[in-house]
């Protein structure tokens, strides 16, 4: 029994010594496992003499340490083997470039919005917010829009309340600009204004609005031309021209729709000015002595300029945009453009 074991040991230790990491497992099974040769010497133990049993039980106990402690030795070898194989094999070029994630960008109305806010801050105007839940006296009354006024026809809007509304138009802004500050005031306001227009590729029930105000001793219609001319030569290209139409907004006496020369063609006619030449970009005109009486400012001693611009309007005009759904279905292959 004692050689027996012996060759077991043998035997066993010398193929630990060749295996890989699935014969290692088949070699444990072999020997050791329940129907394994040391497990069946083990068995045969009882037909052994009282003296010799404890002697062969150590012996086959310490060939058991023995084949046990070699297989985890020869595991750790082929594991850290592999691991090296591994690491010589996946080499990691640090410098390569990475993967790329598609990264979003603001929507064209913000980013027309912005140019916007810019080029009034580059000449001087403050932004200032105004709130898109408003009285009917800051959106109507207080800009010379008393109730029943035709005017309010073209700017009908949804009701809160009778008295609460939401606004269809920034010129509010105005209002509640001049009630507390004092002139100079040179403020721009851009910001969502609402209307109970039905949807189609021209009208929105939302849209965006940018309002303009100055007020201080001395200010001209000529302050307002120049003002607007910087900006059509600045938004649309330093080419261009503006005309002034005369018009009606009962905030504002004179009043005039302004058209820039078309970007396009320079005027001499073509599809986005529809052969005009002009392409109409916003309403303005000198704010009206009563609107500036509304707010306690003194139409002796003051005098102001005003306008309103659509910016849905502007980023279409810019952007060759026909249809102005578009900027609120989010669909990507129409936001990806931009
Ligand atoms: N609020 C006007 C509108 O929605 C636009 C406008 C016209 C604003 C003339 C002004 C202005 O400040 O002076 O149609």
């Amino acid at each position: 029994m004692k050689e027996k074991l012996q060759q077991i040991s043998d035997e066993a230790l010398q193929s630990i010594e060749t295996a890989n990491e699935s014969s290692l497992e088949q070699i444990k099974i072999k020997y050791l496992g329940k129907k394994g040769e040391l497990t069946a010497v083990l068995r045969g133990m009882g037909a052994l003499s009282p003296e010799e049993r404890p002697k062969i039980g150590q012996l086959a106990n310490e060939v058991r340490e023995k084949i046990e402690s070699a297989i985890a030795k020869k595991v750790q070898q082929t594991k850290s083997k592999a691991l090296e194989l591994k690491l010589k094999a996946e080499k990691i070029d640090v410098t390569m470039p990475g993967t790329a994630l598609p990264a979003g960008h603001i929507h064209p109305l913000t980013s027309v919005q912005r140019e916007l806010e810019n080029i009034f801050i580059g000449m001087g105007f403050e932004v200032v917010e105004g709130p898109e839940v408003e009285l009917d006296y800051y959106n109507f009354q207080a800009l010379n829009i008393p109730e029943n006024h035709p005017a309010r026809d073209t700017q009908d809007t949804f009701y809160i309340t009778d008295k609460i509304l939401l606004r269809s138009q920034t010129s509010p802004v105005q209002v509640r600009t001049m009630e507390h500050r004092k002139p100079p005031i040179r403020i721009i306001s851009p910001g969502r204004v609402y209307r109970s227009d039905a949807l189609d590729s021209t009208h929105s029930p939302l849209f965006h609005q940018l309002e303009g105000l100055v007020v201080d001793k001395g200010i001209t219609m000529g302050d307002l031309k120049g003002t607007l001319e910087t900006f059509a030569k600045k938004m649309f290209g330093e080419d261009t021209r503006i005309r002034f139409r005369p018009h009606h907004f009962p905030f504002t006496e004179p009043s005039a729709e302004v058209d820039a020369s078309c970007f396009v063609c320079g005027g001499k006619g073509c599809r986005l000015c529809k052969g005009e030449g002009w392409i109409e970009i916003l309403g303005a005109g000198m704010v009206h002595p009563f609107v500036l009486s509304n707010c306690g400012i003194d139409p002796e001693e003051y005098s102001g300029f005003a306008f309103g611009l659509g910016i849905e309007r502007i980023t279409m005009i810019s952007r060759g945009i026909d249809d102005i759904r578009l900027f609120y279905e989010n669909d990507q292959r129409f936001l990806d453009q931009f």
